[in-house]
């Protein structure tokens, strides 16, 4: 039976956490000031073993989930990432295996990913230009060394989607660019609204660009752009296409937030659900689970989660100004 919460939202999307760290340190994600050696990341016996993952996965099946996502921090650094998807595939042929990723360990890793059965990649890239890039990750990696994973991702076949964070007088000189690059590739890439998760990044309305603004932006550059019937209701992103086919999609949720349809989980590393990215708690699972739960038993719990579920923050967040809520690296983006 389908789980729905209390608007009839069915869970389809899992997004699993397997880290809160990350080697790069995007200024408006995990600022270093606050990211530094001095922050307590989770204690690995907290950290959910890739059985307990795949334990949940299996028992949320029969209720209808139809896609996990692997995030984090990034999920690469977590040791034997493929071991996970292997075990993940072998639940089922047609469970949609995705993963978010900054792409900095992706070429060394990226064959073991795909023999394990992974459906697809989406890499976070925010510029071309390798000063505005290395500013906004505080990192000293390169654009080209991304470019080259995604290259190897598609030499391989697996479809890649591009995701760009867009910040007002930061990167908005980076959209055309990055749609060159990826239309040469015929790589879909979306343009996410900056927004206020977390309590670390100094979020201000100031500093967001509205997809409606990149729109035009982009529109002067490549004529009139035409959007895209959405492949299902809870899609983030609002894809268009330009006249040679280029798609770019617009993830809005600060100007036309899509709570509506939301149908996705969260699963935090150290095995907590949460119904919404905003929320302020999680529901702890890996009690239940290193209790020895059955599947039915994990199910049955996290059914009584979701049936509770009434968030919907993006659509009231002006009502609210809340400094509680949990980190983005730790919940899963
Ligand atoms: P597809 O499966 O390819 O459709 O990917 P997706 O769009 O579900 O996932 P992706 O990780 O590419 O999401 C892109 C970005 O959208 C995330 O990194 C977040 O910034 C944002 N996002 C994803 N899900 C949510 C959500 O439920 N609420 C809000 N407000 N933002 C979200
Ligand atoms: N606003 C919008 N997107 C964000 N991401 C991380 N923090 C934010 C934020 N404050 C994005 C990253 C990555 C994905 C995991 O989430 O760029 O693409
Ligand atoms: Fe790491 Fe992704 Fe956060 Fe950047 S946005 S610090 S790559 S988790
Ligand atoms: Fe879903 Fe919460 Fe995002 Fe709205 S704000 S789309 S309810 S995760």
């Amino acid at each position: 039976m389908v789980l729905k919460d209390v608007f009839k939202r069915p869970l389809l999307d899992l997004r699993i956490s397997v880290t809160d760290r990350c080697n790069m340190r995007c200024r408006y994600c995990m600022p270093r000031e606050h990211f530094d050696n001095n922050h307590t990341y989770l204690p690995k016996s907290d950290i959910l073993s890739f059985e307990e993952i795949v334990h949940v996965v299996e028992s949320l099946l029969p209720s209808g989930l139809r896609k996990v996502r692997l995030t984090g921090g990034e999920p690469l650094i977590r040791k034997d990432l493929h071991k996970l998807i292997q075990q993940l595939r072998a639940l089922s042929p047609e469970l949609d295996i995705a993963l978010t990723t900054n792409a900095h360990l992706l070429s060394n890793s990226i064959e073991l990913l795909k023999q394990a059965g992974i459906s697809r990649i989406t890499v976070s890239l925010d510029a071309v230009d390798t000063d505005v890039y290395q500013a906004m990750g505080d990192t000293t990696s390169t654009p080209d060394t991304i470019l080259d994973s995604i290259d190897k991702s598609l030499a391989l076949g697996i479809p890649v989607k591009v995701n760009t964070v867009v910040q007002k007088g930061i990167n908005e000189h980076q959209i055309i660019p990055l749609i060159t690059q990826m239309s040469s590739r015929d790589v879909p890439i979306r343009f996410i609204e900056y927004m206020d998760v977390g309590a670390t990044n100094s979020w201000n309305l100031d500093h967001v660009v509205t997809g409606k603004e990149m729109r035009t932006l982009i529109e002067k550059e490549f004529g009139t752009i035409q959007s895209i019937e959405p492949d299902h209701p809870s899609d983030v992103a609002r894809e268009y296409t330009t006249r040679s086919g280029s798609v770019i999609g617009f993830i809005e949720s600060i100007s036309n937030p899509f709570c509506g349809d939301c149908s996705r989980a969260r699963l935090s590393a150290n095995g907590s659900i949460f119904t919404c990215l905003f929320a302020t708690k999680g529901f702890d699972i890996r009690g239940i689970l290193r209790m020895d739960a059955s599947k039915k038993e994990i199910s049955k719990a996290i059914s009584s989660i979701w049936s509770q579920r009434k968030d919907r923050y993006s659509e009231t967040r002006s009502e609210k100004t809340d400094s509680e809520r949990i980190e983005m690296s730790f919940i899963g983006g």
